[in-house]
């Protein structure tokens, strides 16, 4: 192995910045040549590469984004996108590639080294925390610190006008992001996919709960939760309860910005130095993961394949809190 490539792709997530830079450092430690991919699997497409050097990496770790920038790409998913991309490798001589991402990054890399000669070895990175077979993805806990944050602002707000804010978080299919948030703000409710249980404690709270409180209500809702948003299910709860002020805030993408925690850097850096033993010990389609504080390996076809699975015990002491 003399030289390695790597790229960002899907979704930003706060920490990309710093696996880059631990990443190019790591490889560059081990004498190998790096190359960044611009514009994840879209600029492998169009040969969108550059050198990356020590250099080139300083002064990011606090960054948000990610300076190679991203891409959803719908090429790649076809094969002449992925022969396209191959051809681009095989010109630049590479065939290992760090690919810092979530679940859709995994399958596109696992789909091509089916392929083509090319060795993959994953960063997870992705604030919905949805990898199977790690606790932890990069950009997940500044994510839920951003959240936190708006939400005590608009509970300010709840409080002293007596109402109830529907807040909804992101999460196209998972509901870590609402589950964490929830707890941590004491959420009254929290609405996510992984569990249709919540619905009947919204109706408990509008009908009991709140009354008894007469305070203030916050009811988290995950993007991809069945009620279909905040929006919608504040239109219902509109017109079921007339006698309730209801107000809708939706968060939005300030969620996927601003600098990464202390521990995102961390993680993120960790992951990628692990990145580089991996390949350097001849692995491939592999996500490097952190479970129980420890580095693991997991195979992308586990790691993509499984959802996430929802903490039970998390779910049962959100309800335990409001009783
Ligand atoms: O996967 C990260 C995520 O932020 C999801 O939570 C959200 O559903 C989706 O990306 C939004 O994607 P986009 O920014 O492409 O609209």
């Amino acid at each position: 192995l003399s030289r390695i490539a790597l790229f960002t792709s899907g979704g930003d997530a706060p920490g990309m910045n710093a696996a880059i830079r631990a990443v190019t450092r790591a490889a560059i430690a081990a004498n190998l040549e790096v190359i960044g991919i611009r514009r994840g699997y879209q600029g492998m497409i169009e040969g969108d590469f550059q050198p990356l050097y020590a250099s080139d990496v300083s002064g990011i770790i606090h960054l948000g984004g990610t300076m190679l920038r991203t891409a959803r790409s719908n090429a790649f998913r076809t094969p002449e996108g992925r022969s396209r991309a191959y051809e681009q490798l095989k010109n630049a001589a590479i065939d290992a590639v760090v690919v810092i991402g979530g679940d859709g990054s995994f399958r596109g890399a696992q789909e091509m080294s089916q392929e083509y000669p090319v060795s993959f070895v994953g960063i997870p990175a992705t604030i919905d925390n949805d990898m199977y077979g790690t606790d932890y993805t990069i950009g997940f806990e500044t994510a839920l610190n951003t959240v936190v944050e708006a939400v005590d602002k608009i509970r300010d707000t709840a409080r002293s006008h007596g109402r109830i804010f529907f807040v909804e978080v992101m999460g196209r299919e998972a509901g870590q992001l609402a589950l964490h948030s929830g707890i941590a703000c004491g959420a009254e409710v929290i609405l996510i996919p992984e569990s249709n249980a919540e619905g009947g404690k919204l109706h408990d709270f509008l009908k009991h709960g709140y009354k008894n409180k007469e305070s203030s209500g916050i009811v988290i809702v995950a993007e991809g939760d069945e009620s279909g948003g905040a929006m919608k299910i504040a239109e219902r709860v509109r017109l079921d309860h007339p006698e309730l002020e209801v107000r809708v805030s939706i968060l939005g993408h300030i969620q996927r910005g601003g600098n990464p925690t202390a521990d995102d850097r961390i993680n993120a850096t960790r992951m990628g130095v692990a990145a580089i033993e991996a390949l350097l010990a001849g692995e491939k389609n592999i996500m490097i993961g952190i479970a129980r504080d420890k580095i693991v390996q997991v195979p992308f076809k586990i790691a993509v394949k499984l959802c996430h699975r929802i903490d039970e015990q998390l779910l049962d002491i959100q309800r335990l809190m409001n009783i």
